[in-house]
């Protein structure tokens, strides 16, 4: 099996070892780099052309692997070519076509127009380096999101003051989109225009988007994320009597030379 399908397969497997992807819960896209797409080219034997519901001109002729639409991340190990695909960008960025795997019917995550319209503001926010739009249902984030309005000041600042690294590990703090229906263009165009700023958002009452250049480091940042949601949660039932102060986190910021979001600080 070629590396980056190996790779691929180890973060979905590592998800739903974490509990982030009951059922099918949870989707995974990664933009292949032009040698790694030409590396899977042996593997190539559909041509099943999709139209897009929304413009993704910027991503013309991208490879991406993609998990499966109604596929388990579980299952993703045990069979690859049935619950993940690789699929080619039109020319005109209108469509796709499959060109391996996503067999016995199936169709790339329900959120493709999510993942497709994140991955052109990642891209633009970090020159191009982003690679990585990871779909997923943690328990903790899921939860705080219940707790809190839908404001990414107030959740920034929680997750920032629940560990000590998520400052340097998110600067830029973390967004969150109130609730809308999934899987549709909508909440593709409100999530695309947040992930603009934030490496990752909240969707509330639902779950988590993050990005990133590699698989560890969008893996490590919605990971990262969680933990500071399980650790919030627990110091708020059993009583939070002091916090990571405001200017901690800038000392913080300095010390490992990160700029921190200043309009989220007092
Ligand atoms: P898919 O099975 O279509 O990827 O949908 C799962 C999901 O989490 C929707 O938000
Ligand atoms: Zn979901």
């Amino acid at each position: 099996m070629q590396k980056v399908i190996e790779d691929y397969i180890r973060m979905c497997y590592d998800g739903f070892l974490q509990g982030w992807h009951e059922r099918n819960g949870g989707n995974l896209t990664y933009r292949m780099r032009p040698e790694e797409s030409e590396e899977c080219a042996s593997l190539f034997t559909h041509d099943r052309h999709v139209d897009l519901p929304v413009d993704a001109s910027p991503l013309a002729g991208e490879y991406f692997i993609t998990t499966g639409s109604g596929r388990y991340m579980r299952n993703v190990p045990l069979c690859p070519e049935e619950n993940i695909g690789i699929i080619k960008l039109d020319d005109d960025g209108k469509g796709y076509t499959i060109l391996w795997g996503l067999e016995r019917g199936a169709k790339p995550t329900s959120e493709l127009p999510s993942h497709l319209l994140n991955h052109i503001s990642r891209i633009k926010a970090t020159d191009g380096r982003c690679r990585v739009i990871y779909h997923a249902h943690p328990a903790n984030i899921t939860a705080l999101s219940y707790t809190i309005e839908p404001d990414a000041r107030t959740l920034s600042r929680i997750l920032w003051q629940s560990e000590t690294e998520c400052a340097v590990v998110f600067p830029q703090g973390v967004g969150i989109l109130d609730w809308m229906i999934p899987g549709g263009t909508e909440i593709a165009y409100e999530s695309a225009k947040l992930l603009k700023t934030y490496p990752a958002i909240v969707w509330a009452f639902h779950g988590i988007f993050g990005s990133g250049e590699t698989f560890d480091e969008t893996f490590g940042l919605v990971h990262t994320i969680e933990k500071a949601a399980e650790i919030y949660l627990k110091a708020r039932s059993a009583g939070i009597v002091r916090t990571i102060s405001d200017d901690q986190l800038r000392i913080l910021a300095n010390a490992f030379g990160v700029k921190i979001n200043e309009e989220f600080l007092a």
